[in-house]
């Protein structure tokens, strides 16, 4: 899709991290923008951004994991602003601990953000893209999808079947007008799940910024680029990809430069010290649509 401008853009995580990178550098395209996330005070402060710089903007608190209320969700979306011309699956969330220690609740609670969540908003959007005969969906991944790091297996597992999923489905778009992207950053430095851990990234790992996400996934869209490597510059992007050829081959090596590089001990820091990761239910069960036009708010079915 080589023209952003004027377009419906679904954005899930747009309250935080990324999604506001991904929100502005929309608004500066003049894309509708339909931010979606769980916190209204995060999706007001983008809602002024977007605003700010020319883009048109829709907030709805929602909490995506309850996969049951997608459908309405998505309904909504229609008769407020139209069909949704691109989906950006970009909202996720990480738990790190070894993996006996996981919880149902936590296995429960990754993999529906990350990865059934995007995959039933696709779902869900896809019939009128085909019929439209156009429409892009991106998928925020990572390089985990490639990889996965120790102590944070649910969240490779939920990035790998991102990874795949998008892998097949375009092979099934092929020649409908109807476009998927994955796009894989390692670690994001400024802001977003890594930058905010208060955990230093290892400074070898070749880390990118929220900007440089945003900028591929813009790319992504306008160029149908089917798999983004996200990294800091051109050579570093070379070095990951000739890793990540050579670890299919020799998965222990790929063991042992996580070790090198300080992935591993990282990743086995935050294990010890994440607590777990708490919502609030009561901001979850109510779901609130900003409009331009003022602020609609009504309990969501249970
Ligand atoms: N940062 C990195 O180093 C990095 C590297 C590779 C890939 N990524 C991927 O990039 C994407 C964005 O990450 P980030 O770093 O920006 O993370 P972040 O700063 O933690 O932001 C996550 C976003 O997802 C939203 N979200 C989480 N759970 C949700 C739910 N149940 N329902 C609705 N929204 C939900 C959050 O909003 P609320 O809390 O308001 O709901 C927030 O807007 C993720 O998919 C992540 O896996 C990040």
């Amino acid at each position: 899709m080589s023209i952003i401008s004027g377009k419906t853009v679904l954005l899930t995580g747009a309250s935080r991290g990324i999604g506001v990178f991904i929100a502005r550098a929309l608004a500066k395209e003049k894309a509708t923008v339909v931010g979606v996330a769980r916190s209204q005070q995060g999706l007001d402060r983008v809602s002024a951004e977007v605003k700010a710089l020319g883009g048109h903007w829709l907030g709805i608190t929602s909490d995506i994991s309850d996969i049951n209320s997608l459908p309405s969700l998505v309904e909504q979306i229609n008769q407020l602003v139209g069909p949704i011309d691109i989906l950006i699956n970009n909202a996720g969330i990480e738990i790190y601990r070894p993996f006996q220690d996981y919880s149902s609740a936590d296995l429960q609670s990754v993999l529906s953000t990350n990865l059934l969540a995007a995959m039933e908003l696709s779902r869900l959007v896809l019939p009128t893209m085909l019929r439209q005969g156009s429409g892009h969906i991106v998928n925020i991944a990572s390089l985990a999808a490639k990889k996965g790091p120790a102590y944070n297996s649910i969240y490779s597992a939920s990035k790998a079947g991102m990874f795949m999923w998008s892998d097949a489905v375009r092979q099934e778009l092929a020649g409908t007008g109807v476009e998927i992207s994955v796009i894989c950053p390692g670690y994001v430095s400024e802001q977003g799940m890594s930058a905010d851990s208060g955990v230093a990234i290892p400074s070898s790992s070749g880390s990118s910024t929220p900007t440089d996400v945003a900028i591929a996934t813009i790319q992504a869209i306008k160029q149908n680029q089917p798999e983004v490597i996200v990294n800091q510059d051109a050579i570093s992007e070379a070095i990951t990809k000739l890793l990540l050829a050579l670890w299919e081959i020799f998965p222990l090596f790929g063991d042992k430069v996580n070790q090198w590089i300080g992935v591993t001990k990282l990743n086995k820091i935050r294990a010890e010290n994440q607590t777990p990761i708490a919502f609030q239910p009561s901001e979850s069960r109510t779901m609130v649509i900003a409009t331009p036009n003022g602020r609609i708010s009504k309990e969501k079915n249970q």
